[in-house]
């Protein structure tokens, strides 16, 4: 069990990537802490994972602070944050967008994965140590139509690893984001798209694995980065996106082999 005896807090563990990082956390062997605003999903993987709920909108940092203090009165220590939690918000084009939407938006994606490392970091430092693993996202490794603020949010997540990751290097925290691209998580607003044959294609030939990637897959790839196996790697981001960001895909069905 590669996490052993570790206690993990994971933002946004309700459903989707989170939850399913709460459960491979459990499997090997680390106690749980699952904060999100949603108390009926939150209960739910809590009760999978064998670990405990707690009741945090990331988007405020008194409630941060709170939940990594709960986390530490109930388990003793924080070895690991996981930050997933995240507002997506609408799309719209970015002259459109409100300043109140702006502002949702980053509050949650952006300064909840701040506020969430700054405390976890507190305590980690008094147990020499621990890992930090913030969800970002090809949107933010690439940019992406209609959707400036979520974009703004996952990018800064990459300046922000990177800075608190020399911050905190030498007092044995290492700091590292994951950026999955399209994942099968049951988001509504995914499985709204999967409904239509055209986005399903569109999404296939951008992943050059050609398929939807399942959040068990980015799980694994953060506990990856959570465990000692990586305990040489800070600083940096894992695209778990099928090959999304690396180059365009062939035009599937267009070209035969040895066509000019
Ligand atoms: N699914 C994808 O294709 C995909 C792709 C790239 C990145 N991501 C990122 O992965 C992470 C997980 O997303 P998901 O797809 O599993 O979606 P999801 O909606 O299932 O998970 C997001 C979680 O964040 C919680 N949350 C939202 N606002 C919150 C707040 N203010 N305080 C606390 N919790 C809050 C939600 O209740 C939910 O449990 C997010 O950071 C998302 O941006 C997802």
């Amino acid at each position: 069990m590669r996490l052993s005896g570790k206690v993990a807090l994971i933002t946004g563990g309700a459903t989707g990537i989170g939850a399913a990082c709460a459960r491979r956390f459990a499997e090997e062997g680390a106690r749980v802490a699952i904060a999100d605003i949603n108390r009926e999903g939150g209960l739910r993987t809590a009760i999978a994972a064998g670990g405990h709920f707690i009741a945090c909108d990331t988007s405020r940092a008194d409630q941060c602070r709170a939940a990594v203090a709960e986390t530490v009165a109930r388990y003793g220590r924080l070895d690991i944050l996981v930050n997933a939690a995240a507002h997506l918000g609408g799309y719209h084009d970015a002259a459109a967008m409100s300043e109140e939407e702006w502002r949702a938006v980053l509050a949650v994606t952006l300064d909840g994965v701040f506020y969430c490392s700054k405390y976890a970091a507190q305590e980690m430092f008094k147990t020499g140590g621990g890992a930090i693993v913030s969800i970002a996202s090809v949107e933010g490794v690439l940019g992406a139509a209609s959707h400036v603020a979520y974009v703004t949010g996952k990018s800064a997540i990459f300046g922000l690893t990177r800075s608190m990751a020399i911050d905190f290097g030498a007092r044995g925290i290492r700091v590292n984001a994951v950026s999955p691209g399209i994942i099968d998580a049951g988001r509504p607003d995914i499985e709204r798209l999967k409904a239509d044959p055209a986005v399903m294609r569109f999404w296939r030939d951008m992943t050059v694995l050609d398929r939807m990637g399942q959040p068990e897959e980015v799980a694994g790839a953060v506990l990856f980065l959570a465990s000692d196996d990586a305990s040489y790697v800070t600083g940096q981001n894992l695209c778990v996106d099928g090959g999304w960001t690396i180059g365009h895909p062939p035009l599937r069905g267009h070209y035969q082999d040895g066509e000019p």
